[in-house]
């Protein structure tokens, strides 16, 4: 591999599979190295994924010069995608930049400005060889500065997702079915008749925010019924803070970034790990 691919590319042979392709939300160098060398060690494609928060802090430049190097040292299919943005231009900017797919999130509009916005992004997006993500319904929780109150949340409607992919003309529809951002205060109770109906309406590949607490047989049972994208973001951050903080614990002295991120990481690799075995895109590189 030498180029960074779309996640249209990635999710459609999953979708023909009938896995899925976990899109890990990183922050660092530190961070999407674990990622991708997990992934290249299982012959897993893999979507890296950066919130509007992240891209600021990172540099959207540096996040693709790393990925870029990243996919010339290893043979795996690797995409570089901007996750809950709702700034049109400012995804421009990054498309511009290299990013290859890109989440509009319009979804705390109405249902008609929704379709207007994501196919403002995906006219754009298109054109210059990206693919485009967008949700319908709501999701629950918080995802960085995205913060949406449970009496908010709002799950997907299977004849509008029809009408929804046919309007914007969008590569893969994220969906609302029970999921929510972040941990959840019980077991997550998921709509799989929902789902099913969404994918019996909808051909394009189906997202699924919102995977971290959720048990693993579940996420499963999603990917059965047509899920080809799972998101995980605080699974990943969880284990990585809680090894650097034990670090700190045991060596209150430490000061050697070398050393105290070493834990964190691999603490996350585990956790990589177990995330591609559950989507069963190991050895589909
Ligand atoms: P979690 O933080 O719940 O894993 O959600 C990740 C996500 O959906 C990113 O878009």
């Amino acid at each position: 591999m030498c180029k960074l691919v779309t996640t249209k590319e990635i999710l459609k042979k999953a979708q023909e599979g009938k896995y899925a392709v976990p899109a890990f939300n990183i922050h660092n160098l530190e961070t999407i190295r674990v990622v991708v060398e997990t992934a290249a060690e299982m012959k897993s494609p893999v979507i890296i994924a950066g919130t509007p928060g992240t891209i600021k802090y990172a540099g959207g430049e540096y996040l693709v010069a790393i990925l870029e190097a990243a996919s010339k040292k290893h043979n795996i299919p690797i995409a570089l995608h901007l996750d809950h943005f709702e700034d049109v231009e400012e995804i421009k900017k990054y498309i511009d930049e290299g990013f290859t797919s890109a989440m509009i999130d319009a979804s705390k509009k109405s249902y008609e400005e929704n379709i207007k916005t994501v196919k403002e992004v995906v006219d754009y997006a298109h054109e210059r060889g990206v693919v485009v993500e967008a949700e319908l319904g709501k999701l629950g929780g918080q995802e960085d500065d995205l913060v949406v109150d449970e009496k908010d949340a709002m799950y997907t409607n299977p004849d509008q997702a029809k009408e929804f992919v046919e309007k914007t003309g969008i590569d893969s529809l994220a969906v609302a079915i029970g999921t929510a951002h972040g941990l959840y205060k019980g077991e997550p109770k998921l709509d799989y008749d929902r789902l099913k109906e969404i994918r019996k309406e909808v051909e394009v590949p189906l997202v699924l925010h919102g995977a971290s607490d959720v048990p693993e047989e579940s996420v499963k049972n999603t990917i059965e019924l047509g899920i080809c994208k799972v998101n995980i973001a605080t699974d990943l951050k969880i284990p990585f803070a809680k090894a650097v903080k034990e670090y700190f614990k045991e060596n209150p002295d430490a000061n050697d970034p070398r050393k105290y991120m070493t834990p964190g990481k691999e603490a996350m690799k585990e956790i990589v790990v177990a995330k591609i075995k559950m989507c069963g895109s190991e050895n589909r590189a």
